[in-house]
């Protein structure tokens, strides 16, 4: 059994390779989840309780915020949002990932991309984005930062966590992942906002809060 799995990894690996992200995060899906062992994932940041935890702090939910999750991959910044009782909505370029978060949590989920959101301006009083900007192309950056800040509402804070620079050592599986100097982040959310501060939650990551 464990052996088919493997070759069937392999065959998909081989598919896979070169393609995009979207695909790539499909096939992680696919494979390696099921709905229902989706929060036990240690592979998906706010997975992690203690991570969630830390965030949950961050954004001080409170009740009739209405909280958009970026990215939400195994859907843990949702099960935040459930575990404060505030209304929420997720978006994930994975179709696969989108469909299996869905069957595990109550909140909707679209098929979105974070460069080109599909909502109003200034409809969430907290947004949050872990783990997402490192795949988006480098020249993109930018723009995945202006369409958090236009959604975002007047007086709301986006959180975002991602990698240090230090972990760009690795291409997995060959494609190419954006990682950041902190220098270069705070330049780049500078540009689009006049508000930043970074945060300390006592890991690797470079995680700070955009106004
Ligand atoms: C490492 S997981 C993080 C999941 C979740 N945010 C967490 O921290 O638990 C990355 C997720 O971001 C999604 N993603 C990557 N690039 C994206 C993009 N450009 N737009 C929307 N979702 C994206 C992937 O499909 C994947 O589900």
């Amino acid at each position: 059994m464990k052996l088919l799995r493997w070759i069937k990894k392999f065959f998909l690996f081989c598919y896979y390779r070169g393609k995009y992200w979207p695909k790539i995060w499909d096939q992680r899906a696919i494979m390696e989840y099921s709905a229902k062992e989706l929060h036990k994932c240690r592979g998906l940041g706010l997975t992690h309780p203690e991570i969630r935890d830390a965030v949950k702090q961050i954004l001080d939910l409170k009740l009739g915020e209405l909280v958009l999750d970026i990215g939400c991959g195994g859907g843990g910044g949702l099960k935040l949002c459930d575990e404060e009782k505030v209304p929420a909505v997720g978006i994930d370029f994975s179709y696969e990932m989108a469909r299996l978060t869905k069957n595990a949590i109550h909140y909707p989920i679209l098929n979105a991309d974070i460069r080109y959101l599909p909502f109003r301006h200034g409809v969430f009083q907290k947004i949050i984005c872990h783990g997402v900007l490192h795949y988006v192309p480098s020249k993109d950056i930018e723009l995945a930062l202006r369409e958090m800040v236009r959604v975002l509402s007047p007086g709301g804070l986006i959180f975002i966590g991602d990698l240090p620079k230090k972990s760009a050592k690795r291409n997995w599986w060959g494609f190419q992942t954006t990682f950041f100097a902190r220098e270069e982040l705070e330049n780049l959310a500078r540009r689009v906002s006049k508000r930043i501060e970074f945060v300390n939650l006592g890991r690797n990551t470079l995680d700070f809060i955009l106004k």
